[in-house]
């Protein structure tokens, strides 16, 4: 940790004043943190990452390397954003106009995960534990628990909030995530909702840990 200060700063990053960064968070290699960004607790910066000015970012939020998090982004707890995906905040950018008080708002609700190389065009909310597949192009919002694919984006089906595709529900409507044994259900045409642990609640500890890898846990 940097002296007096509860975040860690690798040597080759540069933090702007003011700027707010909560404690335990932890910025790499030739990152770049501008003025008047709020950063909360816990989260981490992989290398090359920029967060611009204005920034807003929750806590415990994981930002691999290469990412541009521009002037608009509103970045929710436990957001994760993969290597190299890009973030916009202007929709038709022209370098003759000048737009700086125009940039739009992108709203990354939590629990929400950007695959690696995605892109997501400004203005829309990604709902919360919502999945972006890597190199999806997101032009829409998307509803929470969603696991959208493709150019432009798709929903193809629910993903639960430890990141399993969820099959086919019962006949009740109801289907199991097979990691965390937490049950959803469709509860209005694309609402989908956990049964046991609301939205908003953190996961208790040990439901925090994988223990089961992926491809063993994949629904055939
Ligand atoms: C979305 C994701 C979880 C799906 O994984 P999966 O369930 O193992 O997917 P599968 O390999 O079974 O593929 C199912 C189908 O979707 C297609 N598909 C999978 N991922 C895709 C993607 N990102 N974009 C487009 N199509 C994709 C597959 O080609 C397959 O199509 P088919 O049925 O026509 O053969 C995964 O592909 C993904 O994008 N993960 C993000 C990885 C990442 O960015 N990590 C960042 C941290 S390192």
């Amino acid at each position: 940790m940097n002296r007096n200060k509860e975040y860690y700063v690798h040597e080759s990053a540069y933090v702007d004043e003011p700027c707010e960064i909560g404690k335990g968070t932890k910025i790499w290699h030739f990152s770049h943190i501008m003025k008047n960004a709020k950063i909360g607790e816990y989260c981490i910066f992989g290398q090359n990452v920029n967060v611009a000015s204005g920034v807003v970012i929750g806590n415990n939020v994981k930002v691999q390397n290469n990412v541009s998090i521009y002037t608009g982004a509103i970045i929710e707890d436990d957001v994760f954003l993969g290597p190299s995906c890009v973030l916009t905040n202007v929709t038709n950018p022209r370098s003759q106009i000048v737009r700086h008080n125009l940039y739009e708002k992108t709203i990354f609700h939590r629990g929400a995960t950007v695959g690696a190389n995605a892109t997501i065009i400004c203005g829309i909310k990604l709902g919360r534990y919502s999945f972006i597949s890597a190199g999806a192009v997101v032009t829409k919002n998307v509803p929470d628990y969603a696991l959208m694919m493709g150019v432009p984006a798709r929903r193809v089906g629910w993903i639960s909030r430890h990141g399993i595709p969820l099959p086919e529900p019962d006949t009740e409507g109801i289907v199991v995530c097979p990691e965390s044994g937490y049950r959803y259900k469709e509860v209005e045409p694309d609402v989908l909702r956990c049964l046991d642990l609301d939205e908003d609640a953190s996961l208790p500890p040990e439901k925090a840990v994988g223990k089961v890898s992926y491809r063993d846990l994949k629904i055939k």
